[in-house]
């Protein structure tokens, strides 16, 4: 297939694209970079050994993005381009909806106008905000907490309804839990631009010793260990996920909403343990207030997931925090420090 990345330059994008292409589908990337750098197509070319077929679009610009699909070809959509910072789309919720639904809208309308019949979208667990039980089944109730979170419920709710309007067209909506871990070339992985908010960053970055401590938000939940549980996954085992969706939206021919976690919930304590296990440093931290907002525990049911698409996440916490840390002991400054020079980016991309 002829697949186009949306937000392809970012975290998950670019993982999923090694994916694509190991899989032999012609991948191409679009962002703007809002959140991601250039560096990471010499990166892409570097892991792949073949020039980054790139164009750079902002989602928001509503005739750039018709203009593109008007001379281009895809038989399916992978729409990553967010804005994904809960503490920031409270304070800037109207570029969060500008930037997410608005963007959605005018891909779904380019994508209708040429013809493209398939999306796989980044949904997020956000959307059942703090859940009644766990594990989090796909028919828990919906409701969100913050503009971030309402974001991608409201995108769902539109695909949903692009969808009844068109029976030809198939979407997937993939409900990713926590995402954490490093392609394990060491070559690609997660870089905050700013002080990391999520848990992981922050832990690779103490390690690195770029941050003094770690700081656990509440260590009184009512958790085996007092402290926060969540549903970490392996960023090469969901980037797995999507090239299964796209088959399952060929062979099945069905649209999809899915969870994508490994069922097994894991403490932050657990967490900061097997990191300084698997990369042998200490991780200082303290035990603070519990953050605003934030549930006890949250993990996934990921049968559904296994059922229609076949999947399961293989890697488990120790291999997270392995492949996590050989990404930032390589790049202790992430992708900025082992720059290299532009004319190399631009040799290592074809643009498109
Ligand atoms: P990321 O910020 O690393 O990647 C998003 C990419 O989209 C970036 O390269 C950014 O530059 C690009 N982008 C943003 N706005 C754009 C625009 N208007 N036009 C073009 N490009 C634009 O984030 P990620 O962690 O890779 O997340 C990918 C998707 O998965 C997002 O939609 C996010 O909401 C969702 N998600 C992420 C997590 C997580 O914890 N990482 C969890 C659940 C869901
Ligand atoms: N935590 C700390 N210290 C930190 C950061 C996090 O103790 O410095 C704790 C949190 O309290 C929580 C756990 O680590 O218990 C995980 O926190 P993250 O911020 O890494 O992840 P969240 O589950 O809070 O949020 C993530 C995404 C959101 C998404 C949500 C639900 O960041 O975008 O999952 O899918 F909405």
């Amino acid at each position: 297939m002829r697949i186009l990345l949306c937000g392809g330059a970012g975290y998950i994008g670019c993982h999923t694209y090694t994916v694509l292409v190991e899989r032999g589908h012609q991948v191409v990337i679009a962002d703007n970079f809002a959140n991601s750098s250039p560096q990471v197509l010499a990166r892409l070319e570097q892991v792949t050994g073949k020039p980054v077929p790139f164009h750079p679009l902002d989602m928001r610009d509503r005739p750039g993005v018709d203009a593109f699909f008007a001379r281009q070809t895809f038989d399916a959509v992978v729409h990553f381009a967010a804005l994904k910072a809960v503490g920031e789309s409270c304070e800037r919720p109207l570029d969060y909806f500008e930037n997410n639904i608005s963007g959605t809208i005018y891909l779904l309308q380019a994508m209708r106008a040429a013809g493209v019949p398939r999306l796989v979208f980044s949904s997020s667990a956000t959307v059942y905000g703090e859940p009644e039980s766990v594990p989090v089944r796909e028919d828990a109730p919906l409701r969100v907490t913050n503009p971030y979170g309402r974001t991608k419920l409201v995108m769902e709710e539109l695909i949903g309804d692009v969808c009844r309007a068109d029976p030809h067209f198939r979407a997937a909506n993939l409900r990713y839990f926590n995402p954490v871990g490093a392609h394990a070339s060491g070559l690609l992985g997660e870089d905050p631009s700013d002080t990391p908010s999520n848990l992981m960053p922050y832990i690779c970055q103490v390690a690195v010793g770029r941050r003094e401590k770690l700081r656990i938000f509440g260590g009184d939940y009512p958790t085996p260990d007092g402290t926060g549980v969540r549903d970490y996954i392996h960023v090469m085992d969901l980037a797995r996920a999507h090239a299964d969706a796209l088959d399952y939206l060929v062979n099945e021919d069905r649209n999809l909403t899915v969870n994508l976690g490994t069922g097994r919930g894991i403490s932050v304590m657990e967490l900061v343990h097997a990191f300084a296990k698997a990369s042998s440093r200490e991780v200082p931290y303290e035990i603070v207030d519990r953050r605003p907002g934030d549930a006890a525990e949250v993990y996934a049911d990921p049968a559904l997931a296994q059922r229609l698409l076949g999947w399961r996440a293989e890697l488990d916490v120790d291999a997270m925090c392995r492949d996590a840390w050989r990404w930032q002991s390589m790049n202790p400054y992430g992708y900025a420090a082992g720059r290299v020079e532009e004319d190399r980016v631009e040799e290592a991309v074809s643009l498109v």
